[in-house]
């Protein structure tokens, strides 16, 4: 049976600019190559957990215009649960403009929309889905209010709760002692904690700053190098994947899917975490966020390759 995966996020149209680097302030660069792709951080992660093998509800607001409905589209195709996504009257889907350089670097500016108006009320109506999930999955483009009002009502039915802290903010030890896995990368590690995140020793040190804080387990994403695992017990370093990066939108969001479906599915967290790597590392050889997301047999194959 599919491990059921709650997602509580945003969605965005991302519109992609390919270009040799990205544009300094004021500069304008030519011989860009335009495409438009499905994206936001919730989504993402949506997307990328139904491929890698879980049984997946979003919870969501999109605005009622044509982004929405082919977002929705999206979503149904991808055999995701709808039920619990909302359209709103007042604002318009989520949009993304993202510059991605040829080293496969990218920069990222988003005009939320309907993202930005998901309620604690929208999440309480997807009450029955929370509590018979396995894992939820969050992320902080959608308000704060909503983002606490899901992590409570999982952590009151035991449902664990992986929160991604992308884009990075300052969060209250509340809603930390909620969280079963955080997983920031080096900048978000460094942003909740203070401590510059370069290498893993210093991974391992921000990490132990966030498990002081009530926080289960810390995962650290530290891109080609792979993701340090953390929790009073265990500190590990996984390794990952060597491939050739084309695009890096959105593998956080892919690693995030996958974890939840490998951690769903009740394998060790290390294992979980090779999993997740070897998902991410497959994104980002393609161009886009949620075309990126590897299918499940994609993932185990590339697993079984490095064995
Ligand atoms: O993490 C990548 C995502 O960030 C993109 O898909 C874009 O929509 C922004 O939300």
């Amino acid at each position: 049976m599919k491990p059921r995966i709650v997602v509580v996020g945003s969605s965005n149209t991302d519109m992609i600019i390919q270009l040799d680097r990205i544009p300094r302030p004021g500069e304008t660069v030519l011989g860009g190559r335009f495409t438009t792709a499905a994206g936001g951080k919730g989504a993402n992660q949506a997307v990328a957990a139904a491929r890698a093998g879980g049984g997946v509800s979003f919870v969501a607001r999109l605005g009622r215009d044509v982004f929405g409905d082919q977002a929705l589209a999206g979503f149904r195709s991808a055999g995701i649960c709808v039920d619990r996504i909302g359209r709103d009257p007042a604002a318009p889907s989520g949009v993304a403009l993202i510059f991605v350089a040829r080293d496969g670097e990218n920069s990222i500016a988003v005009a939320s929309g309907a993202n930005g108006r998901l309620s604690p009320a929208d999440v309480r109506k997807a009450a029955p889905a929370i509590r018979g999930a396995a894992v939820m999955l969050l992320q902080l483009e959608t308000p704060l209010p909503a983002v606490a009002e899901a992590a409570r009502l999982a952590a009151k039915a035991g449902v664990r709760v992986i929160l991604n802290p992308a884009p990075a903010r300052p969060l209250p030890d509340a809603l930390l002692g909620r969280v079963s896995v955080l997983t920031p990368n080096e900048t978000e590690a460094e942003l909740l904690t203070g401590v510059k995140v370069n290498n893993p020793a210093a991974a391992a040190r921000a990490a132990a700053s966030l498990l002081g804080r009530g926080v289960k387990t810390v995962i650290v994403t530290l891109g080609a190098r792979g993701a340090l695992v953390a929790t009073p017990d265990i500190l590990q370093l996984v390794p990952g994947f060597k491939v050739k990066a084309v695009d890096t939108t959105a593998a956080g969001d892919i690693f995030n899917g996958a974890l939840a479906v490998a951690m769903g599915e009740g394998r060790p967290l290390i294992e979980a975490a090779r999993f997740a790597n070897a998902a991410a590392a497959l994104s980002v050889t393609r161009l886009g966020a949620q075309p990126s997301a590897p299918r499940r047999a994609e993932i185990e194959q590339l697993l079984a390759k490095s064995h």
